[in-house]
């Protein structure tokens, strides 16, 4: 295909191009057939069920509606991917993605929403660089790799005080029972942590520690209902429950900024975000428009509480089938389960080894765990439908029963 014009050569007009090139009409054809594929949860031979931990599965109309925006956007004839960022195109997207937040977290009008660079990673340090003073302290609760990571992070802006840990169970129990000084700049607790599958089931543990509290909600955000306003600042990579990898979202009190005297660079001081309306700089324009269209599916499922049900039911699921055998035995306390990420072992690794094999021939992906956890872990995001939670538990109860 050619698409350049030589010189001297009308420039063709776009229909002309999508009519005269047979790779475009192709293209077409091929978006066609793909979003087809998905539609039904298929590959050309077999459904596919994905329970990667992140990026993970996001729901069906999302991906169809986000290919056709690759090549034709909201009818304009322009790509999602060559809209300018500072277009009103783009801003109807933002304003839009930015309200729904609103509408499903149910946040007052103190707290700002954000669509940031970096991942959640990045909020590691760029949240203690605006909240914690050099001489001040933040209280951490230690539940897992990432919190782990925000902690190192945050001693490079002041002091850290790990309030409890889990570290040396291998992180299978979130501890409860730990005290905060009354004095710290904040509370930090990982909500849900990803790589072992605990999650604060009961987060009024937290509220009457007296301090501001600030989460990492990466992998479990709008799936369950949680009073958002009374955290003063929640962060969150968007490729599990929100939206494409390549954003993170944070919402942020904004009274809790411009207490600190360092110098902040432009791009992390969380005012100019605000100011500028999440658009600073350049913005990843496709993956908040993922996002978007994530959120409006998420409200028309009924939002966060129907998300919290299906979940709900989806985790019981699972793990009524891992207490069911003795072949599978589940990793972390039963009262921390966590909904979002579900981790087993088996005694034995030829077995395990037998079982993913299985899995993979069963088109279930995902379903090996982290490298520091081992065995499976099985993640019940949002958007990974029942069926596939039915699918893999008919597997297992089949792999038990073949090996009493
Ligand atoms: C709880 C939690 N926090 C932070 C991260 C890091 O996110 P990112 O890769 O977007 O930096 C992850 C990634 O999976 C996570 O699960």
């Amino acid at each position: 295909m050619n698409n350049s014009t030589k010189p001297g050569e009308k420039m063709k007009s776009r229909e002309e191009y999508t009519n005269n090139l047979s790779i475009v009409n192709t293209s077409g054809v091929f978006i066609n057939f793909i979003s087809e594929l998905y539609s039904m949860n298929k590959t050309a031979e077999k459904i596919v069920h994905n329970f990667n931990a992140g990026p993970s599965i996001l729901p069906k109309p999302v991906f169809e509606e986000a290919s056709r925006s690759i090549i034709d956007f909201n009818n304009t004839g322009l790509s999602i991917l060559e809209i300018g960022h500072r277009t009103q195109l783009f801003q109807d997207v933002i304003d839009e993605a930015i309200a729904l937040i609103k509408e499903l977290m149910l946040l007052d009008d103190e707290h700002e929403v954000l669509f940031l660079h970096g991942g959640a990673s990045s909020q590691f340090f760029q949240m203690p660089m605006n909240l914690l003073h050099d001489d001040a302290k933040a209280a951490y609760t230690d539940t897992g790799v990432w919190a782990a990571k925000a902690i190192k992070e945050a001693a490079l802006y002041g002091n850290v005080d790990v309030v409890c840990s889990s570290k040396e169970q291998n992180y299978n129990h979130l501890p409860k029972s730990f005290h905060v000084d009354p004095a710290s700049a904040y509370l930090h607790l990982t909500t849900n942590n990803t790589i072992y599958g605990t999650q604060w089931q009961d987060l009024s543990l937290f509220y009457n520690k007296g301090v501001p509290l600030v989460a990492d909600m990466s992998s479990d955000i709008l799936s369950r209902v949680l009073d958002f306003n009374r955290f003063e600042l929640i962060y969150a990579g968007a490729q599990k429950n929100i939206g494409a990898a390549g954003v993170n979202l944070v919402i942020v009190n904004k009274k809790c900024l411009g207490k600190v005297y360092r110098k902040i660079p432009s791009m992390l001081d969380y005012r100019n975000h605000i100011e500028a309306g999440s658009l600073l700089n350049t913005p990843p324009v496709f993956a908040i428009y993922v996002c978007l269209l994530t959120l409006r599916w998420l409200k028309s499922i009924g939002g966060v509480a129907e998300a919290e049900k299906q979940n709900y039911i989806k985790a019981a699921l699972l793990y009524d089938a891992i207490d069911a055998h003795d072949l599978f035995n589940g990793t972390v306390a039963k009262e921390d389960r966590s909904k979002m990420n579900v981790c087993f072992t088996m005694e034995n690794t030829d077995l395990e080894k037998e079982f993913l094999s299985l899995c993979k021939e069963e088109g279930m992906i995902g379903v090996k765990g982290h490298r520091s956890a081992g065995g499976f872990r099985v993640s019940l995001y949002n958007a990974v439908p029942y069926e596939s939670v039915v699918a893999i538990t008919d597997l297992m109860n089949y792999f038990a029963k073949k090996n009493v």
